[in-house]
Formats: C-alpha cells, structure tokens, sequence
C-alpha cells in the first residue's frame, strides 16, 4: 500500500500559508491521491470546541498550551492516525511546530516543557514535511488588519509575533531536513512552485 504522509504548514498568522494549502490540495487530488485536510486547533468536533476557547476565551499560557494538546491528542486519534494508516496524504494547516512557536517562543513557555508535551502526546511523531511560510511580522500584521476581527492571539502585540517567528526559525535552523523555509516575500508563482517542489520530493518515490 502506498505509505499515508504528514504534511503540515505553519507560518505567523499572515504569512500566506492559506493559498497555498489550497494549491497543494488540488495538486495532490490530481495525483489520484486520498487528501485529508485538517487544521490545529481543531479538526475533529472536540478539538474545534477546544480551538473555540483557545482563539476568543481569556486564561494563562499553560492553560492554553494544555488545551492546544488536549485538542491534538484528540485529532490525532480520530482524525491523523487514521487517514495515515489507510495510505492518505494528510495535508495539516499548523500542528506542533505552532505549539513550539505561539506558546513556546510567543508565550516564553520555552521549548523544553513544550517537548515533554509533545513526547507525552505523541512519542516519536512527527510531520514527514513541514513548510513554514516566512514573512517579516510588521508585512504579516499588514495582511491580517485587513481580515476584520482578530483573536485574541492574532491580537497580540508586535513583540509577541517576532518571537513566534524568531522561534520557528531556530525550529527550522534544527531540523532542516523536515522544515522547509519558503520566504513569502516572493511571488505567489515562484512561492507555489516552491511548495509543489518540496512535495515532489517527498512523495515522489512513493509513487
Ligand atoms: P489559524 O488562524 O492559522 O487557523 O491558527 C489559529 C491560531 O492559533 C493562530 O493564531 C496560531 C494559534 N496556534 C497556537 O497558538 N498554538 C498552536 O499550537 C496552534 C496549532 C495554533
């Protein structure tokens, strides 16, 4: 059977990563693959109450890093675990690297009590592909303004998202062999065939 991959963007909020989800969605379906397409929080009906909290209800950064892993343990079982075991792509719009950089870097929770999370909720898991959608943060907030009402994390204050950024650069600086950088600094085109060649190169000897 064709082996289920785990493909996840991530990125500041503003960063583009929505279009080109899109794009790679249909690229995949027109391969003949099973394409799931999911998004942290959320993506199963527990974990999209759970993002509902997460994204408009006031409460501390650990309470709000525990809910994120309470929401993924859940998509995960339900959700990921599943579609990857009957062979499909699962195409996954933020996942841990997110926990790394909002409330590991953002929130100044740290990496180190973020990775015991993650080793409690899912040992020795992780994304086969990560592409992180990189973009200044005053360029990001400059795209997100013009979206109407923010939550309470794309609300935050611009120190905030630095660190979120500076911290998923240091995540990609560590494994640069499963994050892709992809400046969005660039042309949507030159961007899109950036993303397609990244996902050519995972799933093309499992074609
Ligand atoms: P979205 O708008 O890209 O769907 O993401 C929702 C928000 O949740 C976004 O501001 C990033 C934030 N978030 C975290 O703070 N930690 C996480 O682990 C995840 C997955 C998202």
């Amino acid at each position: 059977m064709t082996p289920g991959r785990f493909i996840t963007l991530e990125g500041i909020d503003g960063a583009g990563k929505s279009t080109h989800l899109a794009a790679l969605h249909d690229w995949l379906c027109a391969r003949g693959r099973e394409v799931v397409l999911t998004r942290e929080p959320g993506g199963s009906p527990l974990a999209e109450h759970l993002r509902e909290l997460v994204l408009h209800q006031s409460m501390d950064a650990l309470s709000e890093t525990l809910l994120i892993f309470a929401a993924r343990r859940d998509h995960l079982r339900t959700c990921i675990e599943p579609a990857l075991a009957r062979g499909a792509v699962v195409l996954c719009d933020r996942f841990t690297d997110a926990t790394f950089a909002y409330q590991g870097g953002g929130r100044e929770m740290g990496f180190d009590r973020i990775q015991v999370l993650a080793d409690w909720v899912h040992p020795a898991f992780a994304p086969d592909l990560t592409l992180l959608f990189d973009l200044p943060p005053d360029a990001a907030h400059d795209r997100v303004a013009h979206r109407g009402e923010l939550d309470r994390i794309e609300s935050e204050v611009s120190d905030f998202h630095v660190r979120v950024r500076d911290a998923y650069l240091r995540r990609a600086a560590a494994e640069p062999d499963r994050i892709k950088v992809l400046s969005s600094d660039q042309s949507k085109e030159t961007v899109r065939s950036r993303v397609l060649a990244c996902a050519m190169q995972l799933l093309g000897s499992a074609e």
